[in-house]
């Protein structure tokens, strides 16, 4: 999907701009006449259309849900060569249509990967408009704290996920903080904080296919809301977002991957917050998870070049 908008604390009306696949244009259309029957005061027109020039003709944000969905069963891995293909052109109509002022922010999977391969092709685009999304990640791992605490999530900060979207993230309950104080203060409860917790926000992805039969919507949507809300209005004070961006080899993590850091935003720029500390466990899943993507864009790599 692509949405023309300004970043400003003004209401902005909106265009989405919706690409489906020429099957899914009927299904399509029942979302239009939905968007309609919201009756949302900002939405000014929507756009919908099976042609990927058309859509993002003018976007400022291009927000790319569309992957071969993950079905029950299915790893990560397999779904690479499914969806690399489809980041490629995205990404050339990107660097031939999109708006000067254009952010993209990468949902389908495996998206950190297919964020780098749209990105390779549309090389124009500055290297700070690419993110990927790790935010359902992040709302995931603050909705378990705050159930373990009894709190509520609303006083749970400083989340960051780090590395992949997928079963090797580390979410890191350590720099945490419930109500202001650090979580393993309020969560005396240091095996569950190494153990369940970080496995759970691993694996809620596949419990919620598993449960569904189809991989999160209503949870991935709402993530999608607070990744651009973030980036356009800023993050609090304090605080951070985790968005899965280009490595500068912050934390040691090697230049060029698409990494999920915390990031702190101004509503104009944001940048990497520096200085988090990690014990031993936490480098180990860091190197971890690095070494998947590294894995993911060794698999990619004929697809990381425009020849
Ligand atoms: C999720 O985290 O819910 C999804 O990204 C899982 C998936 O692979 O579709």
């Amino acid at each position: 999907m692509a949405a023309a908008a300004e970043a400003s604390t003004v209401p902005t009306p909106v265009v989405p701009r919706l690409l489906e696949i020429e099957p899914a244009m009927a299904a399509l259309e029942g979302v239009v006449m939905e968007l309609e029957d919201c009756a949302f005061p900002l939405l000014a027109d929507v756009v919908y259309t099976s042609d990927r020039d058309v859509a993002l003709d003018g976007c400022s944000w291009a927000l790319l849900l569309g992957a071969t969905p993950r079905k029950q069963g299915m790893e990560r891995g397999d779904l690479l060569s499914a969806n690399a293909g489809i980041f490629r052109p995205i990404g050339e109509a990107l660097a031939a249509h999109a708006a000067d002022d254009v952010r993209v922010l990468v949902v389908g999977n495996p998206c950190n990967t297919n964020c780098l391969i749209a990105r390779a092709h549309a090389p124009d685009i500055p290297d700070d408009r690419w993110f990927a999304m790790t935010r359902l990640d992040e709302n995931r791992a603050k909705a378990q704290l705050a159930q373990k605490a009894g709190v509520p999530v609303g006083q749970v900060s400083n989340v960051a996920i780090w590395g992949n979207h997928s079963a090797t993230q580390y979410p890191d309950p350590f720099n945490a903080r419930i109500g202001g104080r650090p979580a393993p203060e309020v969560i005396d409860d240091d095996p569950w904080l190494r153990g369940e917790f970080v496995e759970k926000v691993q694996k809620r992805g596949a419990e919620i296919i598993a449960a569904r039969g189809k991989s999160s919507g209503a949870s991935a949507a709402n993530a999608v809301v607070d990744s651009v809300r973030a980036l356009a209005f800023g993050t609090p004070p304090g605080d951070w977002t985790s968005m899965a961006v280009l490595s500068h080899g912050e934390y040691g993590v090697p230049e060029g991957l698409s990494f999920s850091f915390p990031i702190a935003s101004d509503g104009t720029s944001w940048h990497v917050v520096e200085g988090l500390e990690h014990d031993e466990e936490a480098r180990v899943r860091l190197r971890t998870t690095t070494e998947e993507l590294e894995l993911e864009g060794a698999l990619v790599a004929h697809l990381l070049s425009r020849s």
